[in-house]
Order: C-alpha cells, then sequence, then structure tokens
C-alpha cells in the first residue's frame, strides 16, 4: 500500500480474492483515473503470493503503458512524425483525456453514490444505512466495493486537478465536437461519442456536492448509533479518550480535541502552530467527520480556517496519509505530520493545491512566494 498509484486490496474472507486499482499518472490523459481490475483476481491454493506478486507486475505494465503519449503504444505508430499523424496524435490524447473523466473518474462515483443519470438521488438503501453486524456482513458479501470510499476520499483531493483539466481542454475543442476514429481503432476498441466538458463540468460538480453531503450526514447517522449504543459508536469513543488522555499524558500542548455536540463521529481538532516552524503562532481549526463504517470508510479531513498549504485543498480538504488506518491515534498523528512536514519528496498524486504545489517546489524565488502566503494565512489565523 506504499504505492500510492497502485493499491491491492484483498478480501479477508478469501485472501485468493484480490482487486486492484490502479490511479492514472500524473502528467498523462490518464492522470487520476481510478482504472479498477474487472476481475477479481484468483490465485492457486497455495501459491497467493506469487500469484499475487504476478498481478503486482501486471499492473505495473499496465500503469507504465498509460503515458503522456498513448499513440506511440499503437502499433505501427510508435514513429508517427508527419504533421497529419501529429494532429491526429493531439485528438487522440484529448479524447482519452475526455474519456478517462467520464468513464474513470464521474461513472463510478456517481454508481456508488447513488446518482443517476438524469441527476437525482436514489433513496439510500437501509443496509448501507445500520452499523449491525449481521446485516454488514451479508452486505460485503453481495457487494465487494473495496475502493468506493478511496476513490471519494481521492477525488476531494483531485478536484481542482480535474477541474483545470476540464478548463484547458475545453478551450482546444469545439462544443459537441465529434472524436475522430484513429485508424487502429475498430470494433470494441473503438472510443466513440463526442466533447462535452461543461456537462464533465457539471456532473464533477455535483459529485462532490454529493460526498459533502454524504460527509455531513456521517454526524446524523453517528448520533443514532451513539443513541443505541452500536459498537462503532462505543469503540470509536473510547478511541476518542485514549488518544485525549495520551495527548495529555505527552503534554501534546500543540493539540486541542473535543467531540461536536459530543459525538464521537465529529472531532473538534484545534492545532497551534509550534514555535520556530512555519506554523508558529498560528492557530486552526480542524474538522474530523468519521463514518458509521469506519474504519472501511477513512475519516474526511477539513481544515476550516484559512491555510495556503500544498496538502490543503481550496475547500480546506486536508490529504495526509496515516500509517495504520483503524487507529484514530495514527490519524491524529498523520494530521500534523501533513501540517508541519519541512521538505516532503514532490509527489503530485499527495498534493491537492495547485498553486501552493507548484510555488513549494518551484524555483528558490517561488518558494519564498509560498513561505509568504503560507505566512500570511499563518497570521490571519489569529484574527
Ligand atoms: C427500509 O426501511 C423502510 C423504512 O424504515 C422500510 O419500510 C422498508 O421495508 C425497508 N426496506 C428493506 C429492504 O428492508
Ligand atoms: C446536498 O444537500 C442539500 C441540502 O440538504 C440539498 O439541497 C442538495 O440537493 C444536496 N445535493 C446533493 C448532490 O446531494
Amino acid at each position: 500500500m506504499s504505492d500510492h498509484a497502485i493499491l491491492r486490496i484483498t478480501r479477508e474472507s478469501d485472501i485468493r480474492n484480490v482487486k486492484a486499482l490502479i490511479v492514472g499518472p500524473p502528467g498523462t490523459p490518464y492522470e487520476f483515473g481510478f482504472f479498477e481490475s474487472s476481475s477479481t483476481w484468483r490465485g492457486e491454493r497455495g501459491e497467493e503470493w506469487s500469484s499475487a506478486q504476478g498481478l503486482e507486475s501486471i499492473l505495473i505494465s499496465i500503469q507504465s503503458l498509460m503515458s503522456s503519449n498513448p499513440y506511440e503504444n499503437e502499433p505501427g505508430y510508435e514513429d508517427a512524425k508527419s504533421p497529419e499523424d501529429k494532429i491526429m496524435m493531439a485528438h487522440y490524447i484529448a479524447k482519452i483525456q475526455h474519456e478517462t473523466l467520464r468513464i474513470a473518474v464521474i461513472q463510478p462515483l456517481e454508481d456508488s453514490l447513488g446518482i443517476q443519470l438524469d441527476g437525482t438521488l436514489l433513496p439510500p438503501t437501509n443496509a448501507s444505512d445500520t452499523d449491525d453486524e449481521e446485516t454488514c456482513f451479508e452486505d460485503e458479501k453481495a457487494a465487494f466495493e473495496p475502493f468506493s470510499d478511496l476513490r471519494k476520499r481521492r477525488f476531494l483531493w483531485y478536484y481542482e486537478s480535474y477541474m483545470q483539466t476540464i478548463e484547458t481542454a475545453a478551450q482546444k475543442v469545439k462544443p459537441q465536437e465529434k472524436f475522430q476514429q484513429m485508424s487502429f481503432e475498430g470494433g470494441d476498441n473503438a472510443m466513440a461519442g463526442v466533447f462535452d466538458y461543461p456537462e464533465l463540468k457539471r456532473r464533477i460538480r455535483f459529485i462532490k456536492e454529493a460526498i459533502l453531503n454524504e460527509t455531513k450526514n456521517w454526524a446524523v447517522k453517528g448520533l443514532e448509533a451513539k443513541k443505541r449504543e452500536s459498537r462503532i459508536a462505543v469503540n470509536l469513543q473510547r478511541q476518542y479518550e485514549q488518544v485525549v488522555e495520551d495527548l495529555q499524558r505527552q503534554k501534546a500542548f500543540a493539540i486541542d480535541l473535543t467531540l461536536l455536540d459530543d459525538n464521537p463521529f465529529v472531532w473538534k481538532m484545534t492545532y497551534f502552530g509550534r514555535p520556530m516552524t512555519h506554523l508558529d503562532g498560528g492557530i486552526f481549526k480542524i474538522k474530523i467527520h468519521l463514518s458509521p463504517r469506519f474504519p472501511d470508510e477513512q475519516p474526511r479531513v477539513f481544515v476550516e480556517t484559512p491555510l495556503f498549504h500544498h496538502r490543503v485543498s481550496k475547500d480546506g480538504v486536508l490529504c495526509y496519509l496515516p500509517r495504520r488506518t483503524e487507529e484514530m491515534k495514527h490519524h491524529i498523528e498523520a494530521i500534523v505530520e501533513a501540517l508541519e512536514e519541512e521538505s516532503p519528496p514532490y509527489d503530485p498524486r499527495t498534493t491537492v493545491n495547485l498553486e501552493a504545489s507548484k510555488l513549494f517546489w518551484g524555483s528558490a524565488e517561488e518558494k519564498k512566494k509560498y513561505y509568504r502566503a503560507l505566512r500570511k494565512s499563518v497570521e490571519r489565523s489569529t484574527e
């Protein structure tokens, strides 16, 4: 799970049943698309490890085919150089970019959010609203959808990138322009359709709204779970108390934690910037939303105080990576690390503010600009 691009999930009840997801590489027309293996992978009994490794190498080779110029992967077109070829190449890349957004981002998210083609929402099913163990188990048997939550969380990270891709790409095509067929396309392998960026934009906005609504709704479901004294409510309450106790013992004055309305599904965190760091003197309000299906659904974390930071999206979504996903202790640690890290390696998959990232990993002059903007938001945070 350390590679941010290839994720494998094994169903606990059957370790030979593996599903995989590839996140399209940045800088290619597949950028931040979610490509899920359509068949589950089944290893032979006793060969689980080697077959899983086999899967890994298959995934890596699939990923390497997702290059910035897919045209050159087509047999016979490796050396396409004439002006006509170049025009076709650009058109092919534009098509892939459009269809990556439509098929590998929008459609699977709409499906898992119950958004229908006419833009209305399906009523939520009863099964997903309960944390009754039996029902969850039945539910899990019916649909093994390990990436549904991951896609939602990453969608919030990559939202700005999707929108920017659309802005740029929309300028290069006419509204409703038809896809041209390449000479190597045919049969099942042909991409037909039209460019419709305004429609993609509308659907992406709607998806974001639906995810944010769902996140808010966790608090409501959570309070109900607490009233029922359900197992997850008790578990999260206990984790909260443990984390607070640990923080007090460690005299970790930089962090203050409370529950919103005594609800163990909404943690309010205040982070005080440590002396001698770029966040020195800042006071930041952070809200951690937890799902009644935690840890299968991971927390969604929002920095509510405006903060110019490469890990914080324009909407305040914080991108952080906990070492262990099932313990809130690790989430809190990772949130602080994400805010404080001084010189992280550049990885576009985990940087969620395009302007801040460009400056942070830019020239010396740009980096200074980054820190000036960061300091400004730190100063404003106490007003
Ligand atoms: C779902 O909940 C509603 C209202 O609580 C109930 O009337 C309905 O029978 C339930 N459906 C299923 C499939 O359990
Ligand atoms: C989100 O919630 C608001 C307020 O309840 C509602 O008006 C809106 O239609 C919802 N949007 C989506 C996409 O679910």
